[in-house]
C-alpha cells in the first residue's frame, strides 16, 4: 500500500468542488486517511514546491497557492501515487482528457485544481509538510 499527498488548490474549494474530488477517490477504491482545511503560509508553500524555486513561474504559484483555503488530503491504496496522477490528468488542463479531474474542471495551468505528489519519494517529503504522524490514520 502506498500513501499519497492531494491537495484541492484554492480555485477547486471556491468552486466546491472537494466533495466531488473525494467521491472520484473513493469511488476508485482508495481511501483517505488524513483530511484538513488550512491557509497555507509562504514558508510552507516554497517547502512544498521547492523545486520550483527560482523558475519563472514560482512567484504566481506561490501567489496562488497560499491565496485561500486548500484541501490537503492523505490517500492511502494500491499504487495510489500513480494512480492519482492518472486520475489528476496532465499539468496542463489544456492536454488532459475529460474523465480526468483536470479534464473535466479546469481550463488553465495556472489554475488546475489539484495537487497530487508526483512519487512515493516526494509524497513522503510532503505529507510531513502537513500532517503530524497522529493525524494520519492508516
Ligand atoms: P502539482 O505539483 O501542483 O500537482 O502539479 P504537477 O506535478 O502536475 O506540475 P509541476 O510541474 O509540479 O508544477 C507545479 C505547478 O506549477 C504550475 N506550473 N506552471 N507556467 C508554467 O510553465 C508552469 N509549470 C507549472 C502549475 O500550477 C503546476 O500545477
Ligand atoms: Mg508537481
Amino acid at each position: 500500500m502506498e500513501n499519497t499527498l492531494v491537495l484541492v488548490k484554492p480555485d477547486g474549494v471556491e468552486r466546491g468542488l472537494c466533495g466531488e474530488i473525494i467521491t472520484r477517490f473513493e469511488k476508485r477504491g482508495l481511501r483517505v486517511v488524513g483530511l484538513k482545511l488550512l491557509i497555507l503560509s509562504s514558508e510552507q508553500a516554497e517547502r512544498h514546491y521547492q523545486e520550483h524555486v527560482g523558475k519563472p513561474f514560482f512567484e504566481r504559484l506561490l501567489y496562488y497557492i497560499t491565496s485561500g483555503p486548500i484541501v490537503a488530503m492523505v490517500i492511502r491504496g494500491n499504487e495510489a501515487v500513480k494512480i492519482v496522477r492518472t486520475m489528476m490528468g496532465p499539468t496542463n488542463p489544456v492536454n488532459a482528457p475529460p474523465g480526468t479531474i483536470r479534464g473535466d474542471y479546469a481550463t488553465t495551468m495556472e489554475r488546475n485544481i489539484v495537487h497530487g505528489s508526483d512519487g512515493i519519494e516526494s509524497a513522503e517529503r510532503e505529507i510531513k509538510i502537513f500532517f503530524e504522524q497522529n493525524e494520519v490514520f492508516i
